[in-house]
């Protein structure tokens, strides 16, 4: 059983994350764009992205793990614009016996523990043409890598939900045998600002 119990973290990501920036949003409403029929969300956190799915979705199932998280996320599931059921399990465990049109990712594969165990497990949920969705913060080069790679070595992970900020998610996607159509980088803070997460990989992969 993968449990995830991150108090600290629970507390302070809903803060976060109703203060993002309109960039930030922008963001996450173009990772949900133009998606229909039954959608998984893998780690919704305290439900940020229900608001942004269009209304083509019919139905999307949202796995957290985090206690805390689970109770907000369900709250903002009972606001969301179309119908989201909440499922308090990790996504290693995850699995209805159907399978979905998409899948959702967004500031979660850096939190798993094996991303491409998790991410071939996604690609088994998914139906063949189906799309995995990502927004995700991404490995860095040069001297913002350095600072990732000290940041996961000593307080970053252990301090907020088991985050690493130095992880090759797009070669991680097609280890687990998608197909990437699209991906851009974005930063969501001037370059200068030395935070190890501001840069973001955003696109949408195909299980063949
Ligand atoms: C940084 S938050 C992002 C939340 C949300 N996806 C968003 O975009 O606002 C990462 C979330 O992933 C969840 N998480 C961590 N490990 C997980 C796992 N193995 N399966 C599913 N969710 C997980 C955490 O509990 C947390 O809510």
């Amino acid at each position: 059983m993968a449990e995830v119990q991150n108090p600290f973290f629970a507390r302070v990501w809903p803060v976060f994350a109703a203060h993002e920036a309109e960039s930030v949003r922008a963001l996450r409403r173009e990772n949900l764009a133009g998606l229909s029929g039954r959608v998984l969300e893998v780690g919704a956190g305290s439900g940020t992205n229900f608001a942004y799915y269009p209304d083509t979705v019919m139905q999307v199932v949202a796995v957290e793990p985090e206690p805390r998280l689970v109770a907000k996320a369900r709250a903002a599931a009972a606001d969301a614009p179309i119908p989201v059921e909440v499922t308090s399990v990790a996504a290693e465990e995850f699995s209805d016996g159907e399978v979905f049109d998409a899948v959702v990712c967004s500031l979660v594969l850096c939190s798993v523990h094996d991303q491409v165990a998790v991410l071939r497990r996604l690609r088994a949920l998914l139906r063949p043409g189906g799309e995995l969705r990502f927004l995700e913060h991404i490995a860095s080069a040069g001297g913002r890598g350095r600072l990732q790679r000290l940041a996961d070595a000593t307080i970053w992970p252990r301090m907020l939900g088991n985050c690493h900020t130095h992880r090759d998610t797009e070669r991680s996607i097609v280890d687990a045998g998608f197909e990437i159509a699209e991906s851009r980088h974005e930063w969501t803070l001037p370059a200068w600002v030395p935070l190890p997460v501001s840069e973001l990989a955003l696109g949408r992969a195909r299980r063949p």
